[in-house]
């Protein structure tokens, strides 16, 4: 019973056809004188119907078949009866009367239903998972995966692109987070890591003159999870020699339309472009998502000479105040105001201070601390009209943009704001270099140590690195980060002077990076690229929010996975080979 066609291929065009197909029983109905499957492959689903007249061993054998059941029917495409046509499939005007059926397999009743949209237990989910992706919607993903990577690969194969592999068992390569680590059965007490990317390597391919180099690359990285984070995800990881930021921004622009014909969206290039330090002021993200307004204004020089002490501290130790005005929200229950004032605290805030505009007066529990002229001011600044709710925060420029940042996204979620077919594309630039890292007191690359400096600033490094902007730029989808990269340091020199402006000893700086530095004395040309997180780009295009979605078999919030039950301990041998002894759990 070899199949003939997929279920989905046929069409009234068939009619009268004899036709084989296999698949699994997607659902069987029982009208007495006749049996309806759904007979469900991996195009979709079809129904056939078995009759005692038309073949009675075959509806004998259909009245013992149950649902996930693989069967081989062979039958003729007939016309469903009028009334009986259903819209919702695309095979809905047809069936197949079946006189010849073979069970294949049968099948356990599975752990739950095998259609889209169910409400399990994520942890079902992923147990099964060979179940959860025989799910429409799932494999649908899956498809789009690999429809959207096929399209990548193409692209940059035309442009002239090569993919190389680079190692998974390396040495640590520090991008920020915290390393995956595999012992050395070998060289005892030894580890490699698991890279976070293959930064250095694609950088080293740029040394060897391969010009062009680009990797559907696996990444790993031991970091909290979230619902756009996974300990190992993949990046379409890119690298070029003799660029500037305006050849990859070029590039990749291009394929963005590409990408997204595959899901029939037009997009518009060029896309837009948002300083850091705008984004951060207005947005209060370096991922903003543009596509409400509820723009953060920035009120610290209008209220320098405020007497209000929670402003006036915050002002004269370097800070900033700045609100933003929540449009049409003066309605909200003082609970509803009460409840983003905790979400303001949570994220470090140390209060909330808020003006309702009423139609005829302002409620607040800060009006009495403002004069007449501030507060007009304030509602001048903000366009605040009757029916507007004004919400502020006073702190360091850090936690202000932080905690007005997620009050903006609260605000646009409680109200709905968000369309979710709209596809808004920015490009961020003028990163700073370094950031301070109050915790460790010292300087931290905000993109990765590789990153070149703007050669504008190159006077600035010894004498205010926090004020050097890097040659850095991301692209943000929607406000997700979708892709990040630079121009890279090409000099030996530079990169000694980078390492030590974070903090790094010399030996040190030659252990972990050695063979890099070595690298960089033979012709290194000038390089830069950039690498695109894969999952968050088709979760985004499917629509889902959680890249585990797209993802076939990824792991829990907890790292682990349910399906293999990894990780999970070994033998005694095997840690007696690797010279490993587990101390506690
Ligand atoms: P970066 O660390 O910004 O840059 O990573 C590039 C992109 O990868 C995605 N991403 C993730 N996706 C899922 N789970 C994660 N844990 C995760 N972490 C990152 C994001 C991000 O934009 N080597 C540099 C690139 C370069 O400079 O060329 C790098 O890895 O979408
Ligand atoms: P207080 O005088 O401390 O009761 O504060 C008056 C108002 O200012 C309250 O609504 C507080 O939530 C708010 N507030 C306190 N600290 C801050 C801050 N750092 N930023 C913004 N508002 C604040």
């Amino acid at each position: 019973m070899k199949r003939t066609h997929n279920a989905t291929s046929l069409d009234v065009k068939d009619i009268g056809v004899e036709v084989i197909l296999n698949g699994w029983v997607d659902s069987r109905r029982d009208h007495g004188g006749l049996i309806f499957i759904d007979l469900r492959d991996r195009s979709g689903i079809i129904q056939v119907v078995f009759s005692p007249e038309v073949n009675l061993e075959a509806f004998h054998l259909a009245e013992q078949v149950r649902s996930e059941y693989v069967v081989g029917v062979q039958g003729k495409v007939s016309h469903r009866p009028a009334d009986t046509e259903n819209p919702n499939l695309k095979t809905g005007k047809i069936e197949i009367y079946v006189d010849k059926m073979e069970l294949m397999n049968s099948a356990k009743t599975p752990p739950f239903y095998i259609e889209d949209g169910i409400e399990v237990d994520e942890n079902l989910r992923l147990k099964y998972r060979y179940l959860d992706l025989r799910r429409e919607e799932m494999r649908k993903n899956l498809m789009l995966r690999h429809r959207v990577v096929k399209t990548m690969r193409d692209y940059l194969d035309d442009k002239g692109f090569i993919e190389v592999e680079t190692p998974i068992l390396t040495k640590s390569s520090p991008e920020g987070a915290r390393d995956y680590l595999v012992p050395s059965r070998v060289h005892h007490g030894e580890f490699f890591a698991l890279p976070q990317s293959p930064q250095i390597f694609k950088q080293l391919l740029m040394v060897s003159g391969l010009e062009k180099y680009f990797q559907v690359a696996r990444c790993f990285r031991d970091e909290d999870l979230r619902a756009d984070r996974q300990p190992e995800f993949t990046q379409l990881d890119i690298e070029m020699s003799f660029v500037d930021e305006e050849d990859i921004i070029t590039l990749i622009e291009a394929m963005m339309v590409l990408i997204f014909e595959q899901v029939k969206r037009d997009i518009t290039i060029p896309f837009p472009r948002l300083s850091y330090d705008e984004a951060m002021k207005k947005y209060g993200s370096d991922a903003p998502d543009l596509r409400f307004g509820f723009e953060i204004v920035d009120l610290t020089e209008l209220l320098a000479d405020v007497e209000f002490k929670v402003f006036s501290s915050a002002i004269n130790s370097g800070g900033a105040v700045r609100a933003i005005n929540a449009k049409g929200c003066a309605s909200f229950k003082r609970r509803e105001i009460d409840s983003l004032g905790s979400m303001a605290v949570e994220y470090g805030a140390r209060g909330m201070a808020w003006i309702v505009v009423a139609e005829n007066e302002l409620k607040s529990p800060i009006t009495k601390f403002l004069s007449e002229t501030q507060i007009e001011q304030i509602l001048n600044a903000l366009s605040a009209e009757p029916g507007d709710l004004i919400l502020f925060a006073a702190d360091s420029h850090e936690v202000v943009s932080r905690v007005l940042g997620v009050l903006r996204l609260e605000l646009a979620k409680r109200l709905e704001l968000i369309d979710k077919n709209e596809l808004n594309f920015v490009w961020l630039y003028d990163f700073p270099l370094f950031e301070y890292d109050k915790d460790e007191e010292r300087y931290v690359a905000v993109h990765h140590m590789f990153t070149s400096p703007r050669v504008s600033d190159l006077d600035l490094l010894d004498s205010n690195p926090g004020a050097v902007k890097a040659r850095a730029y991301d692209l943000v989808l929607n406000g997700t980060e979708i892709g990040g990269g630079s121009i890279r340091i090409h000099r030996r020199d530079w990169q000694e002077k980078m390492f030590k402006l974070l903090g790094m000893s010399m030996e040190e700086a030659r252990d972990k990076f050695g063979y890099m530095l070595d690298a960089f004395e033979y012709g290194t040309p000038p390089h830069g690229g950039i690498a695109f997180g894969i999952d968050r780009l088709i979760m985004i295009m499917s629509g889902r929010n959680s890249i585990r979605d797209v993802i076939a078999f990824p792991k829990t919030q907890s790292a682990a996975c349910p399906l293999t039950d990894a990780p999970s301990t070994v033998s005694a041998k095997q840690l007696r080979e690797l010279a490993l002894k587990i101390r506690d759990k």
